[in-house]
């Protein structure tokens, strides 16, 4: 590496333009579809504060060369299931793509020291998944991919047959949704996903009906699966979805093993995009791990994926 950079501390001056960076890398790797939000063009209030307070928390740094601004990065620290870690979101680094490799490779070289001197072995990176440059800079560090945040339109016009017996649940159906979501943590924990997912009560459940869309699937009496959406009430800047998207968040969606890949994901999927087509909300957002089999491929029939969190866990042992 050309030692030609220097990294200091990111000082207030340098927002105006490092914002100006973060949205020529917005535009060149979320442009390719309708489905992407665009609001993070043209309204960037929300990134300048985020840099603001990561400024003031002295959780960023900018790279330069003969004093020109190539680049940013900033962090959160944060517990992890329980273990410190560092996390960087999309808004909290960017580079000007003809210096990408050289540029970021410094940045992590830099930040990373210091997350390593605060004992901070869990590193996560959220980019965009079209970023295939900054993909291979973070393999060769020892990253992997993690998680996917993808994103549809509302009419993109689901073709289903309708098989099974589908419906809202009600008050009524909170017991047999919650056998079900109990049945979900145990998929989850399994090989090769190892997700450990919070346990809900019954009153969660009971909220979760209410508040939300709960879609039930039935064959006779007994309930085969479920698919969870609810509506955001506002713009997130970490998940980069806005206010009015349908969200497949909190209980997600989960099928019975032995009525998976016979197409009642997909009607199931079909009552999300009709609630949203009819109730004026355009974009829908899901996040999967990459390393839970099924979800890998059934979201991606339907939705495109925009942004590709990655890890990498260092040796605990290095500071001993
Ligand atoms: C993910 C899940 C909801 C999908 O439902 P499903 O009924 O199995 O999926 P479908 O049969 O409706 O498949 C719909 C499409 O996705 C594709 N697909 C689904 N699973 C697939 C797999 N494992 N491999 C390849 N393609 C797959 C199907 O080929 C189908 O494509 P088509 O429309 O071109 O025919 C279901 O498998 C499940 O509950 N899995 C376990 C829990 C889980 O992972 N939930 C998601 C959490 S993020």
């Amino acid at each position: 590496m050309v030692n030609k950079y220097i990294t200091t501390k990111m000082q207030k001056s340098d927002i105006i333009q490092a914002v100006e960076i973060w949205t020529e890398q917005y535009k060149l790797y979320c442009s390719n579809s309708k489905s992407f939000p665009s609001k993070w063009i043209n309204n960037t209030k929300e990134i300048e504060g985020f840099l603001s307070k990561k400024i003031e928390d002295r959780a960023a740094i900018v790279v330069k060369s003969d004093n020109r601004l190539l680049g940013y990065l900033a962090y959160d620290e944060f517990p992890f299931n329980g273990e410190k870690s560092v996390f960087c979101p999309l808004i909290a680094h960017a580079v000007i793509d003809e210096y990408k490799e050289e540029a970021y490779a410094f940045l992590y070289k830099s930040i990373s020291r210091d997350w390593i001197d605060k004992n901070i072995f869990n590193h996560m990176w959220t980019i965009n998944y079209n970023d295939n440059r900054l993909r291979g800079v973070l393999f060769d560090l020892g990253f992997g991919s993690y998680l996917i945040d993808a994103f549809a339109c509302a009419n993109y016009g689901i073709v289903s047959n309708s098989v099974y017996k589908i419906r809202k649940a009600q008050f009524q159906d909170a017991e047999i949704l919650y056998d079900l979501v109990e049945e979900s943590r145990e998929y989850y924990s399994s090989a090769p996903l190892f997700l450990k997912r919070e346990q809900y009560s019954r009153n969660d459940i009971i909220e979760i009906i209410q508040k939300s869309n709960v879609f039930l699937a039935y064959e006779a009496n007994s309930a085969i699966g479920f698919i969870n959406v609810s509506v955001s009430q506002g713009d997130n800047i970490i998940d980069l979805f806005v206010n009015n998207c349908g969200l497949i968040d909190e209980i997600g969606a989960y099928i019975k093993p032995e009525y998976r890949g016979k197409g009642l994901g997909k009607e199931l999927l079909k009552y999300v995009f009709d609630y949203c087509n009819n109730n004026g909300i355009e974009g829908i957002h899901v996040d999967f791990e990459t390393a839970n089999l099924f979800a890998n491929k059934f979201w991606r029939k339907f939705f495109n994926p925009m942004l590709l969190s990655l890890r990498r866990t260092i040796n605990k042992n290095i500071n001993d």
